[in-house]
């Protein structure tokens, strides 16, 4: 299973990177707006920076929602840096979008999936990495845990490439459960990653080994 984190932090991804766990990068407009990266020349310097931190895909959203401007965002985000992914809302020009874009060779991140139907769309026009958003569906009474089991299922029935990216994570047992049901990626905060390292046995353990060591050393 990848680890990317989801962040426009730089501080945070070289935290992530440094842990040696991290798989790559995604960001959205308002992760980009929240650390104050605004205009073309900052955001594309932005991704660029990323993309010195990290070794795997760093995915790099488009504003527009029209076929020709996602065209025209997407292959500048590309020619960037090879391991730019460009991520595409699940609109209808953003279905066009991500075939153009398939078949000229360039990976994409389908964003915004909240339903099996998108996903199997998706990876139809053969989207590198569809995006459910787990967190936002648990925010509203629905299991987001139940579409990843439902998107595993039509992938794995029909054996498309496209990979599932667990997204909108809040927490380690989100990033459990994914793993158990066999996402290919999940993406989530430092904090949700830095939590599946934490137990209280483990604390009171290396407390007692230490204490011993040194009463014994003393
Ligand atoms: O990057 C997309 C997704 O991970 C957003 O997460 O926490 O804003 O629902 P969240």
């Amino acid at each position: 299973m990848k680890f990317f984190i989801d962040t426009a932090n730089l501080a945070q991804i070289k935290e992530a990177q440094d842990l040696g766990v991290l798989d790559g990068v995604t960001t959205n407009p308002s992760l980009m707006a929240k650390e104050g990266i605004s205009g073309e020349e900052n955001v594309l310097a932005h991704y660029r920076a990323i993309c010195e931190i990290v070794d795997g895909d760093v995915s790099a959203e488009v504003i527009s929602t029209d076929f020709e401007g996602m065209v025209r965002e997407g292959e500048a985000l590309a020619a960037l840096d090879e391991k730019i992914v460009v991520k595409i809302p699940m609109v209808k020009d953003g279905v066009k979008a991500l075939k153009y874009f398939s078949d000229k060779g360039i990976k994409t991140n389908c964003t915004l999936i909240f339903s099996a139907g998108q996903a199997l769309l998706a990876a139809k026009a053969g989207a590198t990495y569809v995006s459910p958003f787990i967190g936002r569906l648990d925010d509203i009474s629905t299991d987001g845990l139940a579409l990843i089991e439902s998107i595993r299922v039509i992938f794995d029935n029909y054996g498309f490439d496209t990979e599932i990216l667990a997204a909108s994570v809040r927490h380690p047992m989100h990033i459990i459960e994914c793993a158990q049901i066999g996402a290919d990626v999940m993406t989530g905060p430092l904090s949700a990653i830095e939590a599946l390292l934490k137990h209280p046995l483990t604390d009171i353990g290396l407390a007692k080994f230490l204490a011993d060591h040194a009463k014994a050393n003393s």
